[in-house]
């Protein structure tokens, strides 16, 4: 939709009067690096420009009105300032709402309500960051129209803060991180360990980025998320007994393996090995599309799926469907899924006269498969959250 016809539903749902202003954030694909950033890791997203749009107009007294073009059947749902907590029939706006939840809890309160209307053309529940890209774009919102000294830093973490302490999803930073910090055809390195961040430009030539959807709604992702982290965390106390680190990126190969046997519990070994290797194959990955070298990254991209499934267990019989359907084609460098899992998308890396054939193959293959179709993007790569 156009903002021009975005002002019109706005007009149409909440009213003449001033011009509301209009903001964009995009979702994100992460190209490795995968259930790192709660262990400290390197992960290395892009924002996509696929993403969410907010409209937004100050009122005068503290009420709340929000409405999705999305889902309109829900109507406008309303709230008030003095009464912002997490509630079930708040539906989507309790990510709007945790973003406010965690400016407060930095002392920032805003001088009155607004109106919000939201549009988002990310697949629902395809693990592009459709919630992140809400959470980011409603933050920009809100920072431009009340006028608050808040960073795109800082924007990501009141993001992860919304997902931590208001939605209860102990998630990490790399999705917020990679929307509000995103840069046109770039890939963020981002050490989740500090923040500290570089641009690697994704000049993939003759090849390009597939995203492959399984359409498969993401059920008990949330409740599995939490278990990984909760595995994570026994794991590095096991380790912690004799080596001093952090966190498990800091752990290192070596050491993990000379160290692995005090991790009693299997299931926590294997799931701190992902951890550890998945760490290490990202700072190579980087390294190599530096450098250009599209088919060792196509190959590590292989090997984290490989590990996700065996080792993390966050993969499932779509996903995996996907990515063996890709990998058998010609002209497909390396496939993995790409985000939290248990369904949602897949990754590739295709050569771009070979996208539309790997598209039928695989959509053949998948609902022959699976019983019903999946879904193909070429990612584009855009920039942070910006006014339009
Ligand atoms: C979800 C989380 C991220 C990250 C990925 C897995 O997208 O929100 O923080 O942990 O899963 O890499």
């Amino acid at each position: 939709m156009t903002k021009a016809e975005l002002e019109k539903v706005f007009y149409e749902t909440f009213g003449q009067g001033e011009t509301p202003r209009c903001f964009f954030a995009g979702g994100r694909v992460n190209l490795i690096g995968e259930h790192v950033d709660y262990n400290g890791g390197h992960v290395l997203p892009c924002a996509l420009t696929m993403g969410t749009w907010a409209l937004l107009r100050r009122r005068s007294d503290d009420r709340l009105r929000f409405f999705s073009v999305n889902f309109p059947q829900a109507g406008v749902l309303e709230g008030t300032l003095s009464n912002v907590r997490f509630q079930e029939r708040n539906q989507w706006t309790n990510y709007v709402l945790g973003m406010l939840f965690a400016l407060r809890e930095r002392g920032i309160e805003l001088s009155s309500g607004f109106e919000l209307l939201v549009y988002g053309n990310i697949p629902n529940g395809s693990g592009l960051s459709s919630s992140a890209s809400l959470e980011v774009v409603a933050g920009a919102a809100i920072r431009a129209c009340y006028d608050l000294d808040v960073t795109d830093v800082e924007l990501a973490l009141l993001g992860q803060r919304t997902e931590n302490g208001f939605i209860g999803l102990n998630s990490g930073i790399m999705d917020q991180f990679s929307i509000a910090l995103g840069k046109e055809d770039h890939a963020v390195f981002l050490d989740t360990g500090t923040l500290s961040y570089e641009y690697v430009p994704v000049a993939l030539g003759e090849h390009v980025i597939l995203i492959m959807n399984t359409c498969k709604r993401r059920t008990l992702a949330d409740s599995k998320y939490n278990e990984r982290r909760s595995e994570c965390e026994r794991a590095l106390a096991a380790l912690q007994k004799a080596l001093p680190v952090k966190d498990l990126a800091s752990v290192g190969v070596r050491a993990f393996e000379e160290n692995k046997h005090l991790i009693e519990n299997e299931t926590d070994r294997a799931r701190a090995e992902h951890v550890v290797y998945e760490c290490a194959r990202t700072v190579e990955a980087c390294r190599k599309l530096r450098a250009g070298d599209l088919a060792s990254f196509g190959r590590l991209m292989d090997a984290s799926h490989d590990s996700l499934r065996d080792l993390y267990a966050v993969s499932c019989r779509e996903l995996d469907t996907l990515v063996s359907e890709a990998r058998a084609c010609e002209g497909v460098l390396g496939a993995r899924m790409t985000g939290a899992g248990f369904g949602g998308c897949a990754v590739a890396i295709v050569r771009r006269d070979a996208v539309d054939a790997v598209c039928e193959k695989v959509g053949k293959a998948y609902e022959a498969a699976v019983g019903y179709p999946c879904a193909f993007y070429v990612a584009s790569i855009g920039g942070g959250p910006k006014e339009l």
